[in-house]
């Protein structure tokens, strides 16, 4: 039994007009939600999602009550990687629009309130980047190729690749250019990587931060920013094996490299000479350690950890714990996140057992995932506790297009109909993200669910007809209501970043904010007697008691 029993003053008044105003501060506590442009509303018939489509949709997002979007990248791009190859920093893919669209889209969301971040991708463009062709057009040692990292292959005539190192896609991560030369790419032969320590490339990533800005993005979430400084040599260069064993210290040849905060500090001043200063988050999945040094410089890093953690009340009290610490010493907030683009959507990743590996979760859905105790209502209701517990936490919630209306992991998608490279360089291994990204359902009916008129790109399963907007709009009880209520309230309860751990059961976690905004959740305890009545909870109650799997807010 909770000892909850206390005198709570209501919240002083700094609602939203206080906490989400145009100050240099707006993104401390932000809710931001991804969107995935190719999968979020398709205007023009052609199966793909644009940006159109998402000013098209601002009246949801504005009601869905959050602060910000995030869209992944909309640039022109081959899709060798979902859009994660850019040709062209500074442009808008055709198939999604133009940059005139852009610019409606973002006064549109500016007009509901709602800022924008974009997405950066520093550490590799794409093979058909003007600057890439040139490189491929150029000899060795010329200054085209100097901006990526090539290197003379071993053997008689560099037919072998100059090391064994493997790319994070799988497959090997140099790829020959025929004359003896090879190139690096930590991903896809498609995104080759920059060499960061070309002055060009350098200059040119400033320019494209001021383009976006001058156009009034509020932010940007910097792609793989821990691999951006690298070392490289000429010759010898270390083992896969080496490198595996390598610590992640600051001195790893390819990841989270001390140097690597030389190049944000220099995008920071270009941050600050805007008007409020422009965020960036840190997409670097370095360890809590590491990361305030990147959220010195740019604002906020992800951290990842709950979206990791199994869903326990110890595993997530340690985590939160240890990163608002983090946090505070780089004079940041934290991001709680536990679904992207990249990663089994977490109301199937928490119907799997256990609920902690978000890669082996994936896959476990290649055999139907019989050995792991599938429950999808389980996963689901899990997912809803997690969700408030997450807003009520002190630092900003990056949500995934999707989660607010409780969509699973898609897993029955044809070979044929994949996109993914991950699944097509790991044959029979790895199911790849495409089941993350499948277009969103808007009506219960019609083509592509009201996604557009033309179909979707990835196929809806049945079951995403009844989750659509429509169906749950204004529904009591469906996830969207949840999300649509718990948002709303969270403006009204904001308050200062910091909590207070309150006594509590085991299986259990109950904290309080500073004006007594209090969050319970029960994980795998027997039903809870609550002190008071709840304000919101993500479930029903069982008897008036809160039981396991479910979150409830309370106030005196
Ligand atoms: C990041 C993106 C992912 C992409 C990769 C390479 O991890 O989130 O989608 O594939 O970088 O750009």
């Amino acid at each position: 039994m909770l000892n909850l029993l206390r005198f709570i003053p209501k919240p002083p008044s700094q609602t939203r007009s206080t906490l989400l105003d145009n100050t240099a501060n707006w993104w401390r506590q932000a809710a931001v939600y991804q969107i995935y442009p190719r999968s979020f509303a398709d205007s023009n018939a052609d199966s793909l999602g644009d940006l159109p489509g998402v000013a098209s949709r601002v009246d949801y997002l504005r009601d869905l009550g959050i602060d910000a979007v995030w869209l992944s990248p909309f640039y022109p791009s081959a899709l060798a990687d979902g859009g994660y190859d850019v040709d062209d920093y500074r442009n808008v893919d055709p198939r999604l629009g133009t940059l005139a669209d852009f610019d409606a889209m973002t006064a549109a969301l500016h007009t509901a309130g709602i800022k924008v971040i974009v997405d950066i991708v520093p550490n590799h463009s794409s093979n058909l980047h003007q600057w890439f062709r040139e490189a491929l057009a150029s000899p060795k040692g010329s200054a085209a190729r100097d901006r990526y990292i090539f290197r003379d292959g071993v053997g008689e005539h560099g037919e072998l690749p100059p090391a064994d190192w493997e790319s994070v896609f799988g497959g090997p991560s140099w790829s020959p250019v025929g004359d003896g030369q090879w190139y690096l790419h930590l991903f896809a032969p498609e995104q080759p990587d920059f060499n960061w320590e070309n002055p060009q490339v350098r200059e040119d990533f400033l320019k494209t931060l001021r383009f976006w800005s001058d156009r009034g993005v509020d932010g940007f979430r910097i792609d793989v920013a821990h691999a951006l400084a690298k070392n490289v040599p000429h010759a010898d260069l270390p083992s896969k094996a080496q490198l595996d064993a390598h610590p992640w210290d600051g001195t790893h040849p390819l990841w989270d490299r001390d140097e690597v905060h030389q190049i944000y500090t220099a995008w920071r001043e270009v941050f600050n000479s805007y008007t409020p200063p422009r965020i960036a988050v840190a997409e670097s999945w370095s360890n809590a350690q590491r990361r305030p040094a990147y959220a010195r410089s740019l604002g906020q890093a992800f951290n990842f950890d709950l979206l990791k953690a199994d869903f326990t009340a110890d595993d997530f009290r340690s985590i939160i714990t240890v990163n608002l610490e983090q946090a505070a010493l780089a004079g940041s907030s934290t991001t709680w996140v536990y679904s992207n683009h990249d990663v089994i959507r977490h109301a199937t990743r928490y119907a799997l057992v256990p609920t902690g590996d978000p890669d082996a979760a994936r896959n476990w859905l290649l055999d139907g995932a019989s050995a792991h105790a599938v429950d999808p209502a389980l996963g689901l209701r899990r997912a809803r506790a997690a969700t408030l517990l997450q807003l009520a936490l002190p630092g900003s919630a990056y949500l995934y297009q999707g989660e607010e209306l409780g969509l699973p992991e898609v897993s029955q998608i044809d070979d044929e109909q994949r996109q993914d490279p991950t699944f097509f360089r790991n044959p029979g291994v790895d199911l790849g993200r495409d089941g993350c990204r499948v277009p969103l359902p808007w009506e219960p009916a019609g083509t592509s669910l009201g996604f557009g008129a033309a179909g979707a790109h990835l196929p809806q399963p049945a079951e995403f007809a009844q989750l659509s907007v429509a169906a749950q709009d204004g529904v009591p009880g469906s996830t969207l209501s949840l999300y649509r209520d718990a948002l709303a309230l969270r403006r009204e309860l904001q308050t200062d970043e910091s909590l207070s751990w309150l006594p509590s059961a085991p299986g259990v976690l109950a904290f309080s904010r500073p004006n007594g905004w209090i969050s319970i959740t029960n994980f795998n305890a027997p039903p809870q007697q609550l002190p008071s009545t709840p304000l919101l909870t993500s479930g029903p109650l069982a008897d008036g008691k809160l039981p396991a799997a479910t979150t409830a807010w309370l106030r005196g």
